[in-house]
């Protein structure tokens, strides 16, 4: 067996190979003189992990084309970023729903798929080879022993990352909660814990993707004022669009960290061992 990947994820590769304790497969990349990508693998095994993030249109032609490439091996699909995944059903007549469309990509040449948190495991029915979706929140978890908390609240920025983040708080045992809204007038909306108190205690709030940032800014402004001592984010995808990551900090937020899904200076968190674990399973 051998793991082999696109440029989106090639770090998470290499980590990924460690752990399975197998070889890599070189791919050279370039692209045509007209912009079209072009690539061509190093020698294959009979078997291979393919790893490639969809974090852009790029990003999911590369993968098209590596997985064409690997013809002639039996290959095991990693996705450890799907892009597209929120548009997971028709919120008005005419769109279309993009994780079906991207799902229904991945089946020629493909033995079976493995997804890392992705945003509507529901999705799930649309690939075309058996998918299997992992979590990594005790990876995020462990992580965050490292950081020596006292007394944390883990916090989910809404009731639909709630079990995302309950798996986060296994890890230490940690008081866990999620954030509600409460319109107070037609333009102040106050967001606070649903049921505990985030006084004088840090908080670490916890989400699949942290994308503009928008949600876990508003809502650390108003959890230093209900006397949080320190407000931390961790994602499983950074995607950080639009200076998200300054974003963040310039608001306060103590430190930002999410996986290597997305590859990122801040994916201070692997999933390399969850995805092995998962293969060998
Ligand atoms: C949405 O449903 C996701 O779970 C995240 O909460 C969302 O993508 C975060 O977006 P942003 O960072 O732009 O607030």
């Amino acid at each position: 067996m051998k793991v082999i990947s696109t440029e989106s994820s090639q770090i998470l590769a290499a980590r990924l190979a460690t752990a399975l304790n197998t070889g890599m497969v070189d791919v050279k990349f370039s692209r045509f003189p007209d912009g079209e990508l072009y690539l061509a693998a190093g020698e294959l095994d009979d078997e291979t992990v393919i790893v490639g993030s969809v974090t852009g249109s790029d990003a999911l032609v590369q993968l098209l084309l590596l997985i064409d490439a690997c013809e002639g091996s039996e290959n095991h699909l990693v996705i450890p970023y799907m892009g597209y995944a929120r548009q997971d059903k028709k919120f008005k007549n005419g769109e279309p729903i993009s994780a079906r469309a991207i799902a229904r990509l991945f089946k020629d040449n493909v033995a079976d798929c493995i997804t890392v948190n992705i945003h509507e495991p529901d999705v799930l029915k649309y690939f075309g080879v058996p998918t299997k979706n992992i979590s990594v929140g005790k990876d995020v978890g462990a992580y965050i022993q490292t950081l020596h908390l006292k007394n944390p609240l883990i916090l989910a920025p809404d009731d639909g990352a709630m079990a995302f983040a309950e798996g986060v708080a296994a890890v230490g045992g940690w008081d866990c909660d999620h954030l509600e809204k409460t319109r107070l007038s037609g333009v102040e909306v106050k967001m606070a814990p649903k049921k505990l108190s985030a006084a004088s205690r840090p908080v670490v709030i916890v989400d699949d993707i942290i994308s503009t940032g928008g949600t876990i800014a508003t809502a650390a402004y108003m959890l230093y004022q209900q006397g949080a001592t320190d407000v931390y984010a961790a994602c499983v995808h950074g995607v950080l669009i639009g200076g998200a990551f300054v974003h963040l900090k310039a608001g306060g937020i103590r430190d930002v960290f999410c996986c290597d899904t997305v590859e990122r200076g801040c994916s201070r968190i692997s999933a390399a061992k969850s995805i092995a674990a998962a293969l060998k399973g």
